[in-house]
């Protein structure tokens, strides 16, 4: 073999010892270190549509700035327990959720938790896109309008919001146009930046998240209520592999 082949060898060597060190699980003391702040604790979480058992007893904590992927097959219940952790499976009739889910310490399903302001606090970013059939405007500038904020000028909360979800470029001109005719990409930003909107200018992200066109689905955590969220940018942390 020539020599610089040897040297090659010796380099993915190298690489693939690297890579393995890097997926070994890093001991649960040593994340502890590292991450300030649990937003979300799941303890033995099951839940149920109907008879059949769609989750089956996840335990796990979510650190603040971090992303969290979750990653398995189609069917695996990603979509299902990330609608855990805003109360979104509370509207599908026969679902039911088993196990606990404290959001900064609080219980997301105790006695007295509004599941509406749940959902407000922690919004979600869907597998498809889903505009309003409104004019791209009205797509975010309604959410502030309902839970009644009273931003200094509407044009520029919905600027602001458009820029923060990387489509402003894009849509400037045509604001008045209808959301439904933007692409699939363009009407995901779009949902990013309705969220933008009502949450602050920097949510985090959480879950599955395939990139815009193949279809994000993700859980947005108001973060501007906690300013220490500000500081350094979020971490990645695969958390594992879901299985049926
Ligand atoms: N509303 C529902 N009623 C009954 N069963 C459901 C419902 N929603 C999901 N399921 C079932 O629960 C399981 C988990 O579904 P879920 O949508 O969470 O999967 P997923 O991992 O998000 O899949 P994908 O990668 O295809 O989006 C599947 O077997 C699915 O058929
Ligand atoms: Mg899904």
């Amino acid at each position: 073999m020539p020599e610089g082949r040897t040297h090659v060898k010796e380099d993915e060597q190298r690489h693939e010892t690297r890579i393995a060190d890097a997926l070994k699980a890093r001991p649960v003391d040593e994340r502890a270190a590292t991450v300030a702040e649990t937003v979300f604790r799941l303890d033995d979480v099951h839940v149920y549509y109907g008879s059949f058992l769609a989750l089956r007893g996840v335990t796990l904590d979510v650190g603040k700035n971090e992303i969290t992927a979750f990653i398995g097959p189609s069917g695996c219940g990603k979509s299902t327990l990330i609608r855990c952790l805003n109360r979104m499976n509370d509207l599908i009739p026969g679902a039911r959720v088993e196990g606990k889910i404290e959001y900064h310490d609080q219980d997301l399903y105790g006695d007295g938790v509004d599941p509406v302001e749940v959902r407000r606090r922690i919004g979600m970013v869907f597998q498809k896109p889903n505009p309003f059939p409104k004019s791209i405007y009205e797509n975010i500038a309604f959410g502030p309008r309902v839970i009644g904020m009273k931003p200094s000028s509407m044009d520029d909360l919905v600027e602001q919001s458009l820029r923060g979800a990387a489509v402003w470029d894009e849509v400037k001109d045509k604001l008045k146009h209808n959301a439904l005719a933007l692409s699939g990409g363009q009407q995901q930003r779009l949902c990013i930046a309705r969220a933008i909107a009502v949450l602050g200018p920097r949510p985090g992200l959480h879950g599955p998240h395939r990139g815009p066109d193949g279809g994000a689905e993700a859980g947005l955590h108001h973060r501007h209520r906690h300013p220490q969220h500000a500081a350094g940018g979020p971490r990645l942390r695969p958390h594992g592999v879901l299985h049926r």
